[in-house]
Order: C-alpha cells, then structure tokens, then sequence
C-alpha cells in the first residue's frame, strides 16, 4: 500500500476518426473490436519505450456490452493486438462516460500504487449495436426514473428546454453552428492529424481505403438551415438533429502512467489527474448532472470554475451544454471552451467520447503551456455526471 498517493500521468491519447453509424457509415463493415486495436498499437508505437508487458490492465468503456461489444472487449483488445495472454482487461458502462469512468478508476488505480502503467479506451459502434439494443428494462423503471422521458436521451433535452425556457431553440441553433464552425477551423487547421489513428476498412466493393477523417462535420453549416430542421423527439420541441450530438462509430484510447514510471521512460506527460466527481441528478434532466459532478471535482482540487483555462465538455445536446455554461457563469461563446469544437459537430460513439475530451485536453495543453488547470466533463443517461480536473505538465 501506498502511504500517499501518487501522480497519474496522461502520456498520449489518441482516437480513431468518428463514423456516421449505419449502413452509409464509414465504419459499417468494421467490427468495434478492430476500431480499438488500432489505437491501442498507436499508442504503443508513439512511444516505443513502452511494451506490451508493461501494460498492468486493459479498461475499456463500452455502453452496449452486447453482440461484438460483450464478452468483456477490454481483455480481448490486447489478445486481438497480438500482445500475448498475460494483459488482463475489463469492460466498464456508465454509459455515455463510460471511457471516462475507465479513465478515472485508472487514474486512482495508479495514485493509490495499484498499477504503474494503463491503456484505458472507451468504444461504441452504435450503427451495429444501437442504443437500448436489447435492453430489458425492468417493470418499474419508469416509475424510479420519474416517467418515460427519462429513457429517451433526445426527450431529457426537451426537458431542459421546457423547464428552462430561457434557453431557447434559436440560442441551440447558434450554439451548434459554433461547434460546427470551431470544428471545422481545428480540422483545417491540422489540429486532428497528430490525434488522428488511420484504420484501415473494407468498402461495400471490397476495397481497402485508410479512414483518417471525421465523417460527421458538417463545414458550411448555417443558422438558416438549422432553423428549418425537424424536432424528432417532440412535436414543436426544439432538439434537432442539427443540435444535438449524432449517432456515430469510433474508438478512442490514453495512456496512463505513474509519473515516477514515465520520468523513468524518459516520456513526456501532458497532463496530471487532479481529482475527479461524480454526481447523480432527476434522470429526466440528465444534461445537467456536468453542474454537481464538477463542483464535485473542483471541490476535492480545492479549486473554483476561475481556475480552470480549458474545459472539454461532451455536448450530447446544444441545450445542455447551454444550461451548464450558464451555471457555470461562462458565456455560451467562452474561448475556454471546446475550442476545436464539440460533439455536436465530431459525433457522439458513446463510451468513446470520454477519452476524446482527454485526447483533445491534451492536445490544447501542449498549445497553450500558459493553460495550467483543464476539466472533461461529461453528461450521462440515467442521470449522471462526470467530471475529472487535471493540470498541464507542458508547461516546463
Ligand atoms: C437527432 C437524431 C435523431 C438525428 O438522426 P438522423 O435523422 O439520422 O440525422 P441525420 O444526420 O440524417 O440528419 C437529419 C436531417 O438533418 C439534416 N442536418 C443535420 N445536421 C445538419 C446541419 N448541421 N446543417 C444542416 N442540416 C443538417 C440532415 O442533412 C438531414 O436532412 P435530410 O433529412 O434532408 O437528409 C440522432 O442524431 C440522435 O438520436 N441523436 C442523439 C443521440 C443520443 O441520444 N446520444 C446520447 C446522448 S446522451
């Protein structure tokens, strides 16, 4: 045991490009297990004095632990990379941050002197393994959760939206075309390319082609077509297609290490873990469980929301991404946020969207060494909120 704990250190994060989910997806005859393998081996070639048997677990986020996605794919991701037997792994839900949770149980795995040396991914492959597919709920589900909405992602956004209506659908519209916006800067400013895994896939025709591009951008985007989209979930709701978070394809995965293992490998960390929160609100209104679970984690950083230079907050929905700047007291077009954009933009594959805001944190870090306290955050269906504070390491 460990009498104090230890820093935990991110030494690289990378992702694949995220698909659109279904057939026209680029990812649709690509199984998950193969959209994890390529990072994980990325990892490990980016920094070659690390190995296979160095590796102490293999945690992996996925929210649909069924079909190609059971069978706990966090033990078989280091077998599928041809790594050996002795890499043992595991398979976390807590849905939409599930890849969060893997990295925050890692993160304390390594502090508390469990392990020196993690690879945590998160992964979702929703256009084979929908969302809710062949889910039971249980009889009274309904009844806990405090009606039917709670179960319908798209439906607790509409809640937000009408309990608070001062966040309307025109400031979604305006707050989805900035995620485009900034998503498309980022893009053509190269800010993808070092964190960007090429996978190669199989076409309907039975060629090969290298995916490296993000299929679900759309640059271009303007406020009047986003105005005119359907409100899917509601009649005369205000949650469109344009400002919420797609169904998409994607794997992303970190390397965790104790910082005394990293300066031994003589590796570069870009950031520390700080503390981490996790909270639990009126499943109806998942969307702002980020508000708890980070005053959680600031709490534990002993620090406040003005301490924080960067913040990488999953946007499954424009509205809630509004109502939790606004708690916040952060303007709707704050420079601290999402600043290469957001999932409204990039996709949401689930479990895989965690480690993305690390990988993009990261990334941010190293351009701004001035940048000392970053957060990831992350809203949850069923009502939940995670939130992990760290601090840049590139700073000298
Ligand atoms: C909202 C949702 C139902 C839309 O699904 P979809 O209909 O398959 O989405 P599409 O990409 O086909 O877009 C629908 C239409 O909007 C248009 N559209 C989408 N984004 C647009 C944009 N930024 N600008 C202009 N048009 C846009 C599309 O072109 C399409 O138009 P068409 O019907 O004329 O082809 C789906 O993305 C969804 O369920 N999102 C939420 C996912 C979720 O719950 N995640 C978990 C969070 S906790």
């Amino acid at each position: 045991m460990c009498a104090e704990l230890r820093d935990a250190v991110v030494v690289d994060a990378v992702r694949t490009a995220f698909g659109r989910a279904g057939e026209k997806g680029i990812f649709w005859r690509t199984r998950a297990e193969d959209l994890c393998v390529p990072v994980v081996k990325a990892l490990l070639h980016r920094n070659p004095a690390v190995k296979p048997e160095m590796i102490e677990d293999s945690i992996w986020g996925v929210t649909n632990q069924i079909k190609e996605q059971g069978g706990t794919l966090g033990r078989m991701v280091p077998m599928l990379a041809d790594w050996g037997w002795e890499i043992p792994g595991c398979s976390i839900d807590r849905m939409c941050a599930s890849g969060l949770t893997g990295i925050g149980f890692g993160v304390t795995y390594i502090a508390s002197g469990m392990a020196d040396c993690l690879i945590c991914g998160g992964v979702e492959h929703m256009g084979h393994v929908p969302m809710g597919f062949m889910r039971d709920p249980h009889p009274r589900a309904e009844e806990v959760m405090g009606d039917a909405s709670a179960f319908n992602m798209g439906m607790t956004a509409e809640n937000i939206h009408d309990q608070f209506p001062q966040f309307t659908r025109g400031m979604a519209d305006e707050y989805a075309l900035a995620s485009q916006r900034k998503t498309e800067l980022a893009i053509e400013a190269g800010k993808m390319n070092d964190m960007v895994v090429p996978v190669e896939v199989e076409l309907e025709n039975g060629t090969r082609m290298l995916v490296e591009k993000d299929q679900q951008p759309r640059p271009g985007t303007t406020l009047e077509a986003l105005s005119t989209l359907k409100t899917p979930f509601k009649e005369n709701g205000r949650v469109t297609a344009g400002n919420a978070a797609g169904l998409n394809d994607g794997a992303s995965a970190v390397l965790l290490m104790s910082r005394r293992m990293a300066e031994d490998l003589k590796l570069m960390p870009t950031m520390r873990w700080v503390a981490s929160g996790v909270a639990a609100v009126d499943p109806r209104l998942m969307g702002t469980a980020p508000v708890p679970a980070t005053q959680k984690a600031l709490t534990r950083a002993g620090l406040t929301m003005a301490d924080i230079d960067l913040v990488e907050m999953n946007e499954a929905f424009a509205v809630q991404a509004l109502y939790c700047l606004d708690k916040w007291g952060l303007a709707p077009d704050d420079p601290r946020v999402n600043r290469w954009g957001g999932s409204v933009a990039y996709g949401h594959p689930l479990a895989a969207s965690g480690p993305r805001l690390v990988a993009f944190l990261a990334g941010l870090f190293k351009e701004n060494p001035s940048a000392r306290y970053g957060l990831t955050t992350m809203c949850v269906g069923r009502g939940q909120g995670y939130s992990i504070v760290w601090e840049n390491m590139t700073t000298g």
